[in-house]
């Protein structure tokens, strides 16, 4: 009987078991898959279209920074199956990332008002605000979230 009391059975089994748990959190959850989330896509563009804001603010092409920027405030957004894994892992700081995705689109709306008014340094300024929302988003949410589904 003394095979079942054996400290070592103990250990495995009780590593075995946290290791099932892991695995099964890890398949619930969607963690740690390796594959590049479409949210990687959606910001991906979004940096290509601040970027060329950038450059049609320094030619003071105002009506190519009014055209650019409703695609940056009403940028795409992951499917449904994607967010039914993201609004898990975020729980009670869903409202935050979403809050930070409102200060894009309202930062982003604003820089398009004032660049069809012509108005440079309004553009500017709210080029700036929007620049410092993703900025905001990145440092709360970033690493944790490449953490969580990337495993790394
Ligand atoms: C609501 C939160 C949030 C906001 C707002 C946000 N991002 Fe991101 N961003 C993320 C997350 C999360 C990742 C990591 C995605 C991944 O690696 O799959 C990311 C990653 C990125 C990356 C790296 C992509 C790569 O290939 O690794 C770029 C570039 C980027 N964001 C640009 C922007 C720009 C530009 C804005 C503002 C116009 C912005 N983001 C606004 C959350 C946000």
């Amino acid at each position: 009987m003394r095979f079942f009391i054996n400290p070592v059975w103990a250990t495995v089994a009780l590593l075995s078991l946290a290791v099932s748990t892991t695995a099964y959190a890890q398949a619930t959850t969607g963690a740690n898959t390796q594959k590049p989330m479409y949210l990687k896509t959606v910001m991906t563009q979004l940096n290509r279209d601040m970027q060329s804001v950038a450059g049609a603010i320094s030619k003071e092409d105002w009506a190519e920074v009014a055209a650019l920027a409703p695609k940056i405030a009403s940028h795409q957004q992951p499917p449904m199956s994607e967010k039914m894994r993201i609004l898990p892992w975020l729980g009670s700081n869903a409202d935050k990332f979403r809050g930070f995705d409102e200060q894009v689109h309202r930062a982003a709306t604003e820089m398009g008002e004032a660049a069809k008014r012509g108005d440079g340094q309004a553009t500017i300024n709210a080029f700036a605000k929007t620049q410092q929302s993703c900025l905001a988003c990145h440092q709360n949410f970033r690493k944790p979230f490449v953490t969580h589904f990337y495993g790394k």
